[in-house]
């Protein structure tokens, strides 16, 4: 039988994902080896249902933002969800998973996730199944890698919603409040409101106040400007110091999924002013589309290092950008917690240089 890689993608998608898909089994296939998708994420896995991957099925993949594979951020193998006759049990299925990689062949399993993917990998990986993984979200948060795929699109994309809000802001000298995703992270929110020119930036690694916010649009009236723009991330607190929060889901890997605080923001922010505000949730827009061509690199780079590692033997380890180069780590760094922005670090010093309140 040929060697054999199998190939997941966990959690919640992010642009890119088919572009490693693609590299990690472009590389495979030209080394003589074949490679299975598992699809859905795990329950693929689980439940045993792949395809083969050939030159044909991935091709057309680099722009495509998705995965052909599909994804889910509910299979958590060791604790997975069975329908019985009396309702959902939650079982242990991670023997089933790692026996489904014997049954087919594979040598390692290339596993493209987020933190809660990974860590699942690493699990598997102890109870005996050879895998590397591939750090994917559009938050940025991992540890252990200076960059994942997914999150320069996203910034793209908030960037583009910024710089068409600042358009309506200032027809109508309103408060234009954008709301963006990141979890406990606010590298999309920083990074995209210094692309887009915001006037105040709030992320959860900088408490702030509502009268640091106002003032800013105050000092900006003084000079003549009659609009502001406003980045606030979901996962900033409203001022009791409560996320907030649009749903609870106590199965899933990340218990509450965030959104809110910007019709919240805005809210406060009109009654304790006055100023006219609006406020936009760009939502799942920032998870999809087609790649940036920097994530079509990133994405290929990680691809080819991860299948290159898994043909070598190598398992447990986890692809990662440090610097300009592409490196590993051990996979089980990723579980050890989130990279959060540096509240004195070098970006935050350049949005207080430009002027930018960070709401302190
Ligand atoms: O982790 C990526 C992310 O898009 C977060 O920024 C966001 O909080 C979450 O996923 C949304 O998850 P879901 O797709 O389950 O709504």
């Amino acid at each position: 039988m040929n060697k054999r890689l199998g190939v997941l993608t966990g959690g919640g998608d992010a642009p890119g994902l088919n572009a490693v898909i693609r590299a990690v089994t472009r590389s495979a296939l030209r080394r003589g080896w074949e490679v299975i998708g598992f699809l859905d994420g795990y329950s693929g896995l689980i439940e045993n249902r792949n395809v083969v991957l050939t030159r044909n099925y991935i091709s057309g993949l680099l722009h495509r933002g998705g995965t052909v594979l599909g994804s889910n951020n509910r299979d958590n193998p060791f604790h997975y969800p069975v329908r019985t006759e009396t309702g959902i049990e939650y079982r242990d299925m991670s023997d089933q998973a790692v026996a489904n990689l014997e049954k087919n062949g594979i040598d390692c399993l290339v596993a493209i996730g987020g933190d809660g993917s990974l860590a699942i990998a690493h699990e598997l990986a102890q109870k005996g199944a050879r895998v590397i993984g591939v750090p994917k979200t559009i938050d940025n948060d991992l540890l252990a890698t200076d960059q994942t795929f997914g999150f320069d699109t996203a910034v793209t994309t908030a960037t583009e919603a910024l710089d068409k809000l600042h358009t309506t802001a200032e027809s109508h000298h309103r408060v234009m409040i954008l709301e963006l995703m990141g979890r406990d992270a606010g590298w999309i929110a920083l990074v995209s409101g210094i692309a887009g020119g915001a006037d105040v930036i709030l992320i959860p690694e900088i408490p702030w106040k509502l009268d640091s916010v106002i003032a800013k649009i105050k000092e900006r009236q003084q000079e003549g400007k009659y609009f502001s723009i406003v980045v606030v991330a979901e996962g900033v607190k409203d001022p009791s110091g409560k996320f907030v929060v649009r749903q609870h889901i106590p199965t899933a890997h990340t218990k509450i999924r965030l959104g809110g605080i910007g019709p919240v923001l805005a809210e406060l922010i009109e009654d304790a002013s006055g100023f006219e505000c609006r406020a936009t949730v760009l939502g799942h827009l920032q998870r999809g589309g087609s790649p940036s061509a920097s994530d079509r690199v990133l994405a290929t780079r990680y691809g080819v290092m991860a299948a290159e590692l898994a043909m070598a033997g190598q398992h447990d380890l986890m692809v990662c950008l440090k610097g300009q180069d592409i490196k590993t780590v051990p996979l089980d760094l990723v579980a050890r917690g989130t990279r959060t922005i540096p509240p004195d670090g070098q970006l935050v010093q350049v949005a207080r240089a430009l002027g930018i309140s960070l709401g302190d």
